[in-house]
Parts: C-alpha cells; structure tokens; sequence
C-alpha cells in the first residue's frame, strides 16, 4: 500500500475535513501510485489561514537570527534526504533524477542563502531635519502570507518563496500543485523537524480550485506569491487588488534563443537543447522560439534537428534518459494539440511531431522532441506559451530583425543570444525585452541570490529571490523617535 501523507495546520499533521483523498500518480507510469494525500477544501484553507494569523504575533517578534538558525537546520535536514526527495520528485514530476537532484540542492541553498539573509540589516537610518530626531525606516513583515506554487519545480520554488517569508517574520499557509505534494510535503517537515513553532508554516494538499479561493478571501491573509498560469494569475491580481492586499505573480515566457551569423553553431545548438527540452519543456524559463540569422539557418536547423531526434526519452529514473514524460494526461493533451496547430498553420515538422507509442511509452505520458522550422511570428506556436518539448525555428536578415522578433510577444522573462561578439552581445543586453538575459547560455536557470522575474505579461513586476524577495515579503515603517 502506498503510504498515505497528511496536511500540517496548526502544528498538527491531520487529514482534509471530511477525509476525501487523492492519488498522487507517477507520469512515466500512470497506473502507479506515489503516495496518497489529502485532497482539502475550504473548511482546511480556513483553517490554515486562522492558524497562521494565532502563530504570527509571537513569530515576528521571533529574533532574526533564530529564524534563521532554523532555516539553517531545514537546509541540513533537506541535504541529509536529498536522494529520497529527488526520487519523490522524478515519481510525482517525471523530470529526470539528475535534475531532480540539482533542484533538490537548489533547496538546500535557498534555504541557506535565506539564512544568510536573516542576518542582514533590516532598515536604513536617515539625518533628520530636527536635531533631536532619530529617524530610521524599518522592515517589518506583512502578516500570514499564502504561497501557491505549480508542480514543475516543485522543491525549488515553494523553498524560494517559503525561505524568506518566513525569515523575514510572515507565518505562512502554502499550497502546492496537486500534482507535486510530496515534495512540498517534504520541505514542510524539514522546516517543522528543524523546530518552527506550531502554525507558523502551514501545509494544504487539496483542490487548487477550493483552496486557493479560500486563501485569497480570507481576511487573515495579508500577501499572496503565485507562480502559474497567466489564467489563473490575473485572476488573483484582481481579487487581492480588490481587498488591497499585496501579490506577486510570475507566470508565462516565451523565450527566444537568438543564433547570430558568428555564433559556434555547436554552442547554440546545445544551449537551444537544453533550454527546450530539459524538464520536458516545462519551464516558465524554457526556450520556445530559436531565431537564427539568414547566413546560418541551413547549418543549425540540420544539426538541431538531428540532436532532437537522438535524444533518449523514458523514464526519469533511469541513469540514460535525457527527457522524461510530460507531468499528466491533459498536459500531453495541450502539447500535442499545439502541436496540431502548428501544423495547420503550415510550420514544418524537422523532428517529433507526436505521440510517442510501444514498450514504456504506452504507460506514461510521452511526446517527442519536437521542432517546427519555417515558423512565423503570427503563427499561435510563435505567441502562445506550450509548455512542452517544442522549439519553434524562426529566421531572421540581421541582428535588428532578430531582436524585433525576439520582442514580438507579450512575455519577457528570458532570453538568450548566442554569439562571439561582444559589441553585439551588449547590444542585445540593452534591446531585448526580458527579467533575464543569458549571452551563450540556455534560457533557463535561476540563482538564489539575484533577482528573478520577468518583464511585460509573464510577471506583475515583483521580483523574487535575491534581496529582491525582501521587498515583497516586508512593508517599511518609517519611525519619528525624539526624545520625552
Ligand atoms: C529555472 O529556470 O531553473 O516556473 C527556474 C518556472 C520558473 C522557474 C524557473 N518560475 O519554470
């Protein structure tokens, strides 16, 4: 029997009010069961919010730096079972167990980074214009924050938003995608075995559709952080602007690689590789479009084409796969359907296509490596965000064509050019319109210490990680003091 997890509201690990459950499906494999979780409704998010609030006052008056030696406990914890949880997440996700490992460590850094940062200083000290003033402007947490975090990093990003809320005084209710629990299971009960006091991290596994209204209602909750669907995203942003309370959104990309007529054809293959099909192309930071310059086209459509073909597709698991399955049934489906679009649209298929069928893949949700040449940019696969393994090849006359194309979406969260001029590599620093941009490496990729996020519709502007996180998850009090 597979084991069956609990929700932690209040310090108590229990089930969902009423008891409903639900399988937590491995999508290599979809007749096994990973584990079983609760499956909790608006009663549950109640709860949690309610226990969030009672937890916050003695959590904020919590110094700093115990908060931090706390996170700093997590992160040994997380580290000692970072094979166990990497396993969960190949299980639950699909990505491969290599990068499940590199995201499980990415845990285990954020929380340290945010360790660290308990430790910096909290406020800024001004000269006032009356000499008896001491003037100063402090950070001071928002209050119980809820955190709704999708299933494609389902350790890294639950970890970068739950490190420095909580390090920065905010109890916190989060709520993991559906189909990812028992890695956010695990982050909870790192943080709740390394000795947060009851209520301050809250964990519910339940229906998102439920929950997360629930959350964003209720009137203890002070700031919500989301990073999903633009659908889902906009919704929230105009519910908490309704109730006035702070959000952060990060949400969609469509992230160009730009190959140069100098760039090392072998590089920029490699770094279009990477970008689209690690995670099976599901990364809001994935490449989704690859704009190549005239001179340079025939050469690295040939040699894209044949790398994406050779690609080692199965299971997650084992040691040679390169790309695992896609997360579940309907995320195949909405692959596949875009795939069918591109078609129509008259984009050539140079490698995949479809399904892919026999052996192992008839038990699990697998596509193939695609890539459309000849695509257009009224095309919907050059605008709309797939979340899948397809790569859209574009061509560009010169490296003003180039950018424009790059541009012409109404997401900006990464993008990458590859190329051995520096003049024209500053040039594209400067044009391009994305949070993050690489010069010869893949779209993909966050630091814990620098800001991530994106411009244009794939963020509401916030940043995360980095100091940046401390912007959202504090409000400044701005402090008179003179004296009796
Ligand atoms: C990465 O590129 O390693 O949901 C992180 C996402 C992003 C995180 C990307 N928020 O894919």
């Amino acid at each position: 029997m597979e084991r069956e997890y609990l929700n932690l509201i209040g310090g108590k690990w229990g089930p969902a009010t009423g008891g409903a459950t639900s399988p937590d499906r491995n999508p290599a494999r979809r007749d096994e069961v990973v584990a079983v979780f609760p499956s909790a409704g608006k009663e549950d998010a109640i709860r949690a919010a309610e226990a969030a609030a009672q937890a916050f006052p003695g959590w904020a008056r919590t110094p700093m730096p115990k908060r931090g030696e706390i996170l700093l406990k997590a992160a040994a914890l997380l580290e000692q079972r970072l094979d166990v949880v990497a396993e969960a997440l190949t299980r639950e996700e699909g990505k491969t167990l290599g990068e499940s490992k590199g995201e499980v460590a990415r845990g285990v850094s954020l929380l340290r980074y945010y360790a660290g940062e308990a430790l910096q200083p909290t406020g800024e000290v001004y000269g006032s214009a009356s000499p008896s003033t001491f003037l100063f402007a402090e950070r001071v947490p928002l209050g119980p924050v809820a955190l709704i975090t999708p299933w494609n990093f389902p350790v890294a990003i639950p970890t970068w938003k739950v490190a420095p809320a909580l390090a920065f005084g905010n109890t916190v209710v989060l709520k993991p995608a559906e189909l990812t629990p028992l890695t956010a299971w695990h982050l909870a009960d790192v943080l709740d075995k390394a000795g947060l006091p009851p209520g301050v991290l809250n964990l519910v596994v339940g229906r998102g559709s439920q929950v997360g209204p629930a959350l964003v209602e209720s009137s203890h909750i002070k700031a919500i952080s989301f990073t999903g669907s633009n659908a889902v995203g906009s919704k929230l942003a105009a519910q908490c602007a309704e109730r006035g309370i702070k959000f952060q959104l990060e949400m969609g990309g469509k992230n160009p690689v730009v190959v140069l007529g100098d760039a090392d054809l072998d590089k920029a293959v490699e770094v279009t590789i990477a970008g689209a099909m690690l995670s099976t192309g599901q990364k809001c930071t994935a490449t989704s479009r690859v704009i190549v310059q005239r001179d340079v086209l025939d050469g690295f459509r040939q040699r894209l084409a044949a790398r994406a073909s050779s690609l080692k597709v199965g299971d997650g698991m084992k040691a040679d796969t390169y790309m695992g399955p896609l997360v579940s049934a309907d995320a195949e489906k909405t692959v596949l359907d875009y795939i069918e679009v591109g078609k129509h649209e008259g984009a050539r298929v140079l490698t995949g296509g479809s399904k892919l069928q026999g052996g192992e893949y008839d038990q699990g949700y697998f596509v193939a490596p695609t890539v459309f040449d000849g695509v257009r940019p009224d095309m919907r696969i050059a605008q709309e965000e797939i979340f899948g393994p397809v790569v859209a090849v574009m061509e560009a006359r010169d490296f003003d064509q180039a950018v424009a194309l790059a541009n012409d979406t109404r997401f900006g969260l990464s993008a990458s050019v590859v190329t051995r001029d520096l003049g024209l590599a500053l040039r594209f620093i400067r044009e391009i319109d994305a949070g993050i941009v690489h010069v010869n490496s893949q779209t993909a990729g966050a630091e814990p210490q620098v800001p991530f996020g994106g411009f244009k519709g794939s963020s509401s502007g916030t940043r995360e990680q980095g100091k940046a996180a401390r912007e959202f998850f504090t409000q400044i009090k701005t402090v008179y003091l003179d004296p009796p």
